[in-house]
C-alpha cells in the first residue's frame, strides 16, 4: 500500500488524482520526439485462431491509434510480445503489422528480427513518419527473463536497441504487471514516457482504485487462477470490493474448497490445482458471506445443454457454464451495485450453447447505471461481438494488469516510468 501511494497518491482537493498522476511520470508531450527515433513498447498480444493462425480480434491493435498519431512525425520502432514460447498462438508479428496500417497514417514495415543486424540496420534507415515493427519480442529469450530492472537494463537486447533509439515510450499497460526487459529495462537508459493508452488506462483505473462507489463488486471468471486468487484476497481484505462473484475455473476452485463434490471431469482438473484449492479455503473461511458461488452449473450431455444443482451433480463431463439460477442471482447482484469490475468469462463461452451465463452477465453489467469496468481479451472481444462495447464506463485492454492495479499493487512497468521521470527531473531541473 505504501508503495502504491507514492505512485498514485490522491492529493487533498483533487477528486481523482489525475493531476498527481500526471506529475509522477512523463508523457509524450514532455519531449520533442519529432524526427527522433522512439522505441514504442505496446501490447498487441491478440487472440489467434488455432486453425489458420490469423488474428481473431484486433482491439489491442486499434487501441494504439492515439499514440501512433501523437508520434506521427517521429521514427517509430514498435515492439510487442505475442503469447509465450511453446504455445500455439506464439506467432510472428507480421500480420499485426499489416493490421496496424489500418489505424495510423504512417508507412509501416516489418522486420523478422528483434535486435540483430537486420533490425538495427532497418532502424537506422527509418525516416520521419515511418513505423518499423520488430518481430515478437519473446522470440528473444532475454525478454522472457523475469528479473530486477537494473539487471534487465544490461541485457543485449536493451543495450543493442537503446544504442539506435533516442527515446522510450511505454504504452503496454496490459503487460505492465510483468518485469520483463522491454517493459522495465529501457527506462533505465533512455528518456522515458508513458504513451496515450497507458495514460488513459491509469487515469481511469486510478479513479476506481481510490473512489469506488459502494456497493462495489468484482465479477471474476476465466482461468489464470494463480493471478486472481491474491486479487480476491486483497480486495476483500481491504474493503475495495464488497462482494466477489465467481465463474469459470475460479468458481470451480472455490466450490471444491467449500467441500462440494464436482463432476468427474472437474474433479480431475482440481487434482492439479490442489494448492489453489487450499488457498481458496482460507479465503472462504474469512470472507464466505462476501463471495458468491454458482448454485447450478451447465454441462454438455449428448451434445445438449444440461444443468445440475451444485449440491447434486453426479455427472462425468466438466462444467462449461454457470446455470440459469446462478445467472439470475448474479444479474440481481449486478443491478444492486454501483461499481462493477469484471474480468474473465463465466464458462467456455466459445462453445455453442454455453455462452449464456457470460453473455447475460456481461449485458447486465452493460445496462448498469453504475461505474463499470471490464477487462481481459475474452470480455472485451465478446462486448465487441455483441456491439455493446460503448455501454461500459471503461473497457480496459488489460486483464491481469488491471486487476493487479485495482488490488493496490505496484505495476513494475509503471514503476519504471516513474523512476525514469524522477531521474530525468534530477538531471534537467
Ligand atoms: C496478457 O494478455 O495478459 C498480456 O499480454 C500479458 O501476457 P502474459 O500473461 O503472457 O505475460
Ligand atoms: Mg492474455
Amino acid at each position: 500500500m505504501s508503495n502504491l501511494r507514492r505512485f498514485y497518491d490522491v492529493p487533498k482537493g483533487h477528486q481523482h488524482g489525475e493531476d498527481s498522476l500526471a506529475l509522477k511520470f512523463l508523457t509524450i508531450n514532455d519531449f520533442k520526439m519529432d524526427g527522433r527515433t522512439v522505441f514504442l513498447r505496446v501490447d498487441i498480444n491478440s487472440p489467434i485462431d488455432p486453425t489458420n493462425k490469423t488474428i481473431l480480434d484486433d482491439s489491442r491493435i486499434r487501441a494504439t491509434r492515439e499514440t501512433l498519431d501523437a508520434l506521427r512525425n517521429a521514427k517509430v520502432v514498435l515492439g510487442s510480445h505475442q503469447s509465450r514460447p511453446g504455445k500455439e498462438d506464439f506467432t510472428t508479428l507480421e500480420e499485426h503489422a499489416s493490421l496496424l496500417r489500418r489505424y495510423c497514417s504512417q508507412e509501416v514495415s516489418f522486420v523478422e528480427d528483434v535486435m540483430g543486424p537486420a533490425a538495427r540496420n532497418a532502424i537506422r534507415e527509418l525516416k520521419r513518419g515511418q513505423i518499423l515493427v520488430l518481430d515478437n519480442l519473446r522470440t528473444c529469450s532475454e525478454e522472457t527473463l523475469e528479473a530486477p530492472p537494473e539487471r534487465l537494463a544490461k541485457t543485449m537486447m536493451i543495450k543493442r536497441l537503446a544504442s539506435v533509439c533516442d527515446f522510450y515510450v511505454n504504452d503496454a499497460f496490459a503487460a505492465a504487471h510483468r518485469t520483463q526487459a522491454s517493459l522495465v529495462g529501457f527506462a533505465y537508459i533512455l528518456p522515458a514516457a508513458a504513451g496515450r493508452l497507458m495514460e488513459k488506462e491509469l487515469k481511469t483505473l486510478n479513479a476506481v482504485l481510490w473512489e469506488p462507489k459502494h456497493p462495489c463488486i468484482y465479477v471474476l471468471g476465466g482461468a489464470k487462477v494463480e493471478d486472481k486468487l491474491p486479487v480476491v484476497e486483497s480486495i476483500l481484505e481491504e474493503g475495495r470490493a464488497d462482494t466477489v462473484i465467481l465463474g469459470g475455473l475460479m468458481a470451480k476452485v472455490f466450490l471444491k474448497a467449500k467441500g462440494l463434490e464436482l463432476s468427474k471431469g472437474d474433479e480431475e482438473d482440481m487434482a492439479e490445482l490442489k494448492e489453489y484449492v487450499l488457498k481458496a479455503k482460507t479465503i472462504l473461511d474469512k470472507y464466505h458471506s462476501r463471495i458468491k458461488l454458482p448454485i447450478d452449473l451447465a454441462f454438455s450431455k449428448g451434445n445438449r445443454r444440461f444443468e445440475a444443482s451444485v449440491k447434486k451433480i453426479g455427472i462425468n463431463e466438466p462444467s462449461l457454464d454457470i446455470g440459469r439460477e446462478t445467472t439470475k442471482e448474479y444479474v440481481q447482484t449486478i443491478k444492486e451495485s454501483n461499481t462493477i469490475v469484471a474480468n474473465g468469462p463465466m464458462g467456455v463461452f466459445e462453445k455453442e450453447g454455453f455462452d449464456n451465463g457470460t453473455k447475460i452477465v456481461l449485458e447486465a453489467i452493460g445496462s448498469s447505471k453504475g461505474t463499470t469496468l471490464i477487462g481481459g481479451g475474452h470480455l472485451a472481444g465478446l462486448a465487441n461481438m455483441l456491439g455493446i462495447e460503448d455501454k461500459f464506463s471503461h473497457v480496459s485492454t488489460a486483464g491481469g494488469a488491471m486487476l493487479m492495479m485495482l488490488a493496490g499493487q505496484t505495476l513494475p512497468g509503471v514503476q519504471a516510468l516513474v523512476q525514469a521521470a524522477e531521474k530525468y527531473r534530477r538531471q534537467n531541473p
